[in-house]
């Protein structure tokens, strides 16, 4: 069985990761999409709205699996057998974060591939930040959002400071 993560903050996930998630199940027999605890950002939502999010968009995409983890992907990644960390690359100003972790992962891993998929040209330059200080000041993000995310950035909008 090909087994591969996806790893990322997701906050939120957006329709960008779900085309980037649709594309890793063509290839690959298992996707688990893999929420990080922890990240080094400082994220508007807790890990387990993340999760949830995660969870609740991608359930019925077949071969898709939500999991969170903590610490280093690698280890996470040799944990559930999988051989290949998925990551998107959307424009050429992702090559050189992406490299760089690529590069690191596969020092601390040698046995573990990093593959990258494009996403539609669509979705090539939104981000995650982007869309939460879009939806802060009031645009309407329909096209670039699951409905369960508009909903919960929306009370997000309401609860908390951005
Ligand atoms: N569509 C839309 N947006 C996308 C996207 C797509 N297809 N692909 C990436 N993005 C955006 C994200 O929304 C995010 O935007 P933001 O910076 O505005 O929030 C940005 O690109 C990158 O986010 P993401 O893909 O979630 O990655 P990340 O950089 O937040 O997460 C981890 C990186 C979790 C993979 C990495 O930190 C990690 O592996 N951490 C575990 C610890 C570890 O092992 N460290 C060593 C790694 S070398």
């Amino acid at each position: 069985m090909k087994i591969a993560i996806y790893p990322g903050t997701f906050d939120p996930i957006t329709n960008g990761h779900i085309d980037i998630i649709k594309r890793a199940t063509y290839v690959f027999d298992r996707v688990i999409v893999a929420v990080v605890r922890n990240p080094s950002k400082n994220p508007l939502f807790s890990y387990s709205e993340r999760l949830k999010m995660v969870f609740d968009v991608t359930k019925s995409i077949k071969g898709v699996k939500t999991e969170g983890f903590d610490g280093l992907v690698v280890d996470f990644a040799k944990k559930k057998k999988a051989k290949v960390i998925v990551r998107g690359l959307r424009m050429i100003s992702d090559f050189e974060y992406e490299f760089q972790m690529a590069l690191t992962n596969r020092s601390l891993a040698s046995g573990i591939e990093t593959i990258f998929f494009m996403p539609h040209p669509f979705y090539s330059y939104i981000s995650s930040r982007l869309i939460k200080e879009a939806a802060f000041l009031g645009a309407d993000l329909r096209q670039f959002l699951p409905a369960t995310v508009l909903k919960n950035l929306k009370q997000a909008k309401k609860q908390k400071a951005y």
